[in-house]
């Protein structure tokens, strides 16, 4: 069996190709002036079992991931399975205004055709881990959230978990349950892509560690309105976990407002403290 990791997840694939003693697959990807991308597989990979880890954070690691998958197929690769840590594009889940492509659809649909398996981790559509259908798509969705409730426990040892909006209360609701602790949620209106009003109501959290678990930070806006308002609250603490850390604004937007802010190595950044490896190779494993 080989492990092969795309650019965006080198490191991932490194380790979950140790700790499944597979080969590590060797490739070389080359952007061309034009910004067109080559991909070059240099591993012998007829008959064999392929694991292909790539995040997608980006259209060129879309693109470098289809060449990638395609190549491995065409060298005569057994099976390929996709492995998608964080995967883009999957926040239009649904059709809200007539005419509006169905982002999740198309991608998820491009990547079943070429592949033998998909796999995502916290796919944003998604509350759960386990298999999940899709516009008729099957693919598996790995949840990474106990891994960051374990970090979060070991840490703090009884935190109160917030979710920053109702559609993340599903995160905090098994977190408290996972540590048999307290939960919560905050009131969040979205003014624009990047703006966010945060609303705190009935909500005590005065001396508590609080937690506030996302699956997503993108440019931060949620998180920075949010402990803004939890500070009010004069806790103890306030500590941020979130599975794909995209911070688009950089982590430095929130010092002075967070305490300790951890994400996981779905995407690489200095804030990936949390593996993924362990839920990949379970799965791999199962
Ligand atoms: C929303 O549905 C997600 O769970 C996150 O809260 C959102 O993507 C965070 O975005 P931002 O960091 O830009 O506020």
């Amino acid at each position: 069996m080989y492990v092969f990791g795309g650019s965006k997840s080198v490191g991932l694939a490194w380790d979950v190709s140790k700790a499944l003693k597979a080969d590590v697959g060797k490739t070389a990807v080359k952007t061309f002036p034009d910004g067109e991308k080559h991909v070059m597989v240099n591993s012998n990979v007829s008959g064999s079992e392929c694991i292909l880890i790539q995040s997608v954070k980006s259209n060129d690691d879309l693109v470098e991931l289809m060449l990638m998958i395609d190549c491995l197929k065409d060298l005569g690769a057994h099976q390929v399975h996709t492995v998608m840590p964080y995967l883009a594009y999957m926040r239009q889940d649904k059709v809200f205004s007539h005419g509006e492509a169905l982002s999740a659809k198309t991608i998820l649909k491009v990547f079943d055709e070429l592949s033998d398996s998909v796999t995502t981790i916290n796919c944003h559509f998604l509350n759960e881990g386990g298999d999940a259908v899709y516009n008729n798509i099957g693919f598996r969705n790995l949840n990474a959230i106990p891994d960051i409730v374990d970090y979060f426990g070991k840490k703090l040892g009884n935190p109160f978990f917030v979710a920053p909006d109702k559609g993340s209360l599903a995160f905090a609701k098994t977190a408290a349950h996972q540590l048999d602790c307290e939960f919560d949620h905050l009131s969040k209106t979205r003014l624009s892509g990047s703006e966010v009003e945060i609303e705190m109501k009935d909500m005590n959290v005065k001396g508590l560690d609080v937690v506030i678990l996302d699956d997503i930070i993108s440019t931060g806006g949620t998180i920075v309105e949010s402990a803004k308002v939890v500070r009010k609250g004069r806790p103890a603490s306030i500590n941020v976990g979130c599975v794909h850390g995209l911070f688009l604004n950089g982590i430095e937007i929130f010092k002075g407002s967070v305490d300790c802010l951890v994400a996981t190595d779905s995407i690489e950044n200095p804030v990936s403290k949390v593996s993924c490896m362990d839920a990949i190779v379970e799965e791999f494993k199962r």
